[in-house]
């Protein structure tokens, strides 16, 4: 499903990441964490094919990203991978549905299918009577949870989430990490998260340890695989 292998990353002298190899199964929910610094993000952006690595390759639904020319990369990018971020970042001017409904627009989907596949999202996640407002007319969580939406719409292999529950309050973070779970028990849904959260991290499939731009090996007993 991703399989990475040998990605190094320098910013100038700094060595952020330093040969990081991991394989990622179809339906797992992993978590990342690590001190700040780390690299998580770097690592997570590569991974989103947002940034490139100095060597090494991303291997997403058996296709190497690392050949893909800036267009084929958009495009793989609009169909294969989802992004939830700390903060929601919808578009103000557009409705809820609309702001879920654009990933869809851009993949070619005619506006009706585009539609329904946004309210059935609405639906599943409790938020069909919110469909119309704007942003600034939504809750935190009800914001991100738009977002979620939005990164599922072209039913992508993966959803890469950073920090996606940093912002919210306790309530709200149990809301989102539940719909990590209940997404990945209905759909397969796989998911890489980024967090500081301890609790989120317990529950995850298998969390991976990141400390200075490499992946700390986590004894083999710790590792909570998964079955389909
Ligand atoms: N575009 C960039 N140019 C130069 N340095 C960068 C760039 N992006 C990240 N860095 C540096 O790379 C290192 C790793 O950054 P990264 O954002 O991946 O850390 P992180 O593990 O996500 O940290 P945090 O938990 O604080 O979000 C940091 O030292 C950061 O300053
Ligand atoms: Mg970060």
């Amino acid at each position: 499903m991703i399989s990475i292998q040998g990605i190094k990353k320098n910013f100038g002298s700094l060595e952020v990441l330093k040969g990081i190899d991991l394989h990622i199964d179809k339906g797992e929910v992993v978590s990342i964490v690590g001190p700040s610094g780390a690299g998580k993000t770097t690592l997570l952006q590569i991974i989103g094919t947002l940034d490139k690595p100095d060597a090494g390759t991303v291997c997403i639904d058996g296709i190497d990203v690392s050949h893909l020319s800036k267009k084929k990369l958009s495009d793989f990018r609009n169909q294969h991978i989802g992004f939830v971020f700390q903060f929601h970042q919808l578009l103000p001017e557009f409705t809820a549905i609309e702001n879920i409904m654009i990933p869809a627009y851009i993949a070619g989907l005619s506006q009706r299918e585009a539609r329904q596949r946004a309210q059935d999202l609405l639906d599943f996640m409790g938020l069909t009577e919110r469909a119309s407002h704007k942003p600034n007319e939504l809750s935190g969580g009800e914001k991100q949870r738009i977002a979620v939406a939005r990164a599922l719409i072209n039913h992508p292999a993966v959803i890469l989430a950073d920090e996606p529950s940093g912002s919210l309050d306790s309530k709200n973070k149990e809301e989102l990490h539940q719909l990590f779970f209940d997404l990945r028990d209905k759909f397969g849904q796989t998911f890489v998260i980024v967090t500081h959260d301890e609790q989120l991290a317990s529950i995850t499939d298998r969390t991976i340890h990141m400390r200075d731009g490499l992946l700390e090996t986590t004894p083999i007993d710790t590792i909570n695989t998964i079955e389909l």
